[in-house]
């Protein structure tokens, strides 16, 4: 990985920045305390999709300052290629969930098919309420209505990494995010 501040290139792959690492704090803040007047006398439970939210699920608990579970999740990919393909579980929640009010930490909503998945497997645990956190939404490639007053940023449709979000495992740990020139 050749780095300079405002281009990356990945093998064959050129990236240029899309989100400073100030942007990407200051918005952080706002979010974490947005969940903390939300959430402070509630003892909500954090669920955070491994690999890619890791990163920003750090920065933004420690901002929040809230009493809180944290709990770790990695979902697999589709089986298949359509739409009615099944997420499941590799590291599952380690507590119960019912009466709970459950904060889901996400990196990217894309085409909004690992919300959509994991939010009815939690239904099913019935908390007292499922919100979605993501750092990153592109509205262009959502499949199904996502809604959330706790998206960072909307983005147009082009693959994106730093800041948790990686290409082939690597560009995860920059601190800025990065957008694939054309
Ligand atoms: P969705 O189910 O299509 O919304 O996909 C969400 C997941 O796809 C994210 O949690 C990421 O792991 C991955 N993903 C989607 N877009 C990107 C991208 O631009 N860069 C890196 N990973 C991405």
């Amino acid at each position: 990985m050749i780095g300079e501040d405002l281009q990356i290139t990945i093998g064959k792959r050129h990236f240029v920045e899309l989100l400073t690492q100030e942007a990407i704090q200051n918005r952080v803040s706002e979010l974490a305390q947005g969940l903390h007047t939300q959430y402070r006398n509630l003892d909500p439970v954090f669920i955070v999709v491994l690999n890619g939210a890791f990163i920003f699920a750090a920065d933004l608990l420690r901002a929040s300052g809230l009493n809180c579970d944290i709990q770790f999740v990695k979902l697999s990919s589709y089986q298949g290629t359509t739409s009615t393909g099944i997420v499941q579980q590799i590291l599952g929640v380690q507590i119960p969930l019912r009466g709970r009010h459950v904060v889901v930490v996400e990196d990217i909503v894309d085409t909004g098919r690992t919300m959509k998945y994991f939010g009815k497997l939690l239904e099913n645990e019935n908390p007292a309420s499922i919100e979605f956190v993501t750092l990153l939404s592109k509205p262009d490639c959502h499949e199904t209505v996502f809604e959330s007053p706790y998206i960072g940023f909307e983005i147009p449709d082009k693959f994106v990494i730093g800041y948790g979000l990686d290409l082939d495992g690597k560009a995860r740990n920059l601190p800025a995010i990065y957008q694939l020139a054309e």
